[in-house]
């Protein structure tokens, strides 16, 4: 995810906690190259010592599902799920988000659906969980660092809200907007991290399909601000970072939205990413993946192993190109 020149980077310094590199290189200089392996021990080390100290609501879900789920995915523990993150607007450091984000005030939500719809409609977050009724979703969750997680998510089908607001047929993509408050993201105070709004993208027909989920929790209790309380986007077949979090805004457009990290370094990052271990990421291989908790690695499977549901959406698109 983070920006570094190549000429930075050795295959060995590939981590998945790699320090941040923006675009302007202000944090240059301050590289931590460890290895996997050795990253791997310092978080089992921190996560052992840290206790779960945040609190969560019970969710009532009407379904479990674990779609596409193999024999060897263990679903990762709430203690990894929840202090290993990505969330840029908090922390670039991946053990740095949760204690940032503790007091994160989430509630009242609301979200504002608009664009090309016959009935845009704001949202109250309360409204929109009774109208999605919660199931569980377990979910591979691969990240494009290389490093994956099994989480059982709780959400509904976004295609159950867009139904609510019926597009229209010039609508081909949707865009997510996540929130912007920098009273309580410290990371908003500048653009030196990234640009702000975090916005992300999906071509209709994905946005529509039956995996995609607005999640509002895991493991059966609401979303910690970590994860993207109140509300975020999971797309599993997807790098992890198409799954736009702390969500105010689901716009309805024609043309292809312009997303935060494919407008950061469009060579490195495209506006599909498909999970994809044919296609390396510039400065690394996407071949292998390493799954938190574990030190050995595993292949990464094609669709993050969801193509059986949604390779069909990618007929005569060359997928090397499409990135
Ligand atoms: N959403 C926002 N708003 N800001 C972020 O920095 N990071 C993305 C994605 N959504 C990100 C975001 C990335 S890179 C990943 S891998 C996932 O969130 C991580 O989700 P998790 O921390 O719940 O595992």
């Amino acid at each position: 995810m983070l920006i570094k020149k190549t000429d930075d980077i050795k295959s060995s310094e590939i981590t998945d906690e790699p320090l941040y590199f923006n675009r302007r290189n202000f944090l240059r200089g301050a590289v931590l190259a460890a290895t996997t392996t050795a990253t791997g021990w310092l978080y089992k080390s921190l996560t052992a010592q840290s206790q779960v100290t945040q609190t969560t609501d019970k969710i009532a879900t009407v379904t479990s599902q674990s779609t596409g789920l193999l024999p060897n995915d263990k679903p990762n523990s709430f203690e990894e799920i929840t202090h290993y993150n990505n969330f840029y607007e908090f922390s670039t450091s991946k053990q740095g988000v949760a204690p940032v984000a503790k007091n994160f005030v989430s509630r009242p939500w609301s979200v504002e659906v608009t664009g090309l719809a016959n009935k845009p409609k704001t949202f109250d977050l309360d409204e929109l969980i009774k109208l999605g009724q919660p199931e569980e979703r377990i979910y591979r969750h691969r990240c494009v660092e290389g490093w994956s997680m099994v989480i059982p998510w709780v959400g509904f089908p976004l295609h159950k809200l867009l139904k609510e607001v019926e597009p229209l047929a010039n609508a081909k993509f949707v865009e997510f907007v996540t929130v912007v408050d920098p009273t309580q993201m410290p990371n908003q105070r500048g653009t030196e991290v990234l640009s702000w709004p975090y916005v992300e993208g999906l071509r209709m027909d994905e946005a529509l399909h039956p995996l995609t989920l607005l999640a509002t929790g895991l493991y059966g209790q609401t979303l910690l601000p970590q994860n993207g309380a109140p509300l975020r986007l999971v797309v599993p077949w997807k790098y992890g970072f198409k799954g736009g979090k702390s969500i105010v805004k689901i716009r309805l457009v024609e043309t292809q939205p312009r997303t935060t990290w494919s407008s950061e370094n469009p060579r490195e990052y495209g506006f599909y990413s498909n999970v994809n271990p044919t296609v390396d990421h510039p400065r690394w291989s996407q071949a292998t993946e390493r799954r938190i908790g574990e030190f050995g690695r595993r292949d990464t499977l094609m669709f993050n192993g969801y193509g059986e549901q949604v390779a069909s959406l990618y007929e005569g698109m060359d997928l090397r190109k499409f990135f």
